[in-house]
């Protein structure tokens, strides 16, 4: 069964597209089926490349991410995909505002809350901070994208 995923932030610039980028790897190591995707509750960044700072964190780590391209959330993206993982809880708000019934808000989930009791916990947003903002988010979203890949080759999802 394919799974497909997609990963939503603010800008579509600094969280979102790493855990694109992280999931997609690591969906290629285990020879998992995962159609990965990100975008943005916002359009600020429609069209750009991810921001430098994730393309580099993201590099450190043999991901390229370059080739992405900022894009908004859409209505249709409900249909599309199976999972609409969240970084904050205002992505949550956001994307559960624009659900149109209980099959479409079953598929929002914050990404940290993962293989949790519903924590609630939120990856923080690096854009105004520094370096150290990228470590940490990486840290948060290669955790939990192990968790996804568990999930997928459990057929838990
Ligand atoms: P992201 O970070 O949601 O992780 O892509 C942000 C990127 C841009 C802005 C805010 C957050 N911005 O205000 O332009």
């Amino acid at each position: 069964m394919r799974h497909k995923i997609l990963f939503v932030c603010l800008g579509n610039i600094c969280r979102s597209p790493l855990a694109e980028g992280i999931l997609r790897n690591k969906a290629l190591d285990h020879g998992l089926d995962i159609e990965v995707d990100s975008c943005g509750t916002a359009g600020y960044h429609i069209g750009e490349q991810p921001d430098p700072r994730s393309i580099a964190k993201a590099k450190e780590y043999g991901i390229d991410i370059s080739m992405l391209r900022g894009r908004k959330f859409s209505k249709s993206d409900f249909d599309t995909f199976d999972r609409i993982l969240v970084m904050d809880k205002s992505n949550y708000a956001d994307v559960i505002d624009l659900a149109k019934d209980s099959n479409h808000q079953s598929k929002v989930e914050m990404v940290l809350n993962i293989g949790q009791k519903s924590n609630y916990l939120n990856v923080p947003d690096p854009y105004y901070g520094g370096e150290d903002g990228f470590q940490e988010v990486y840290d948060l979203l290669d955790k939990a994208c192990d968790l996804i890949i568990e999930q997928c080759k459990n057929g838990n999802i």
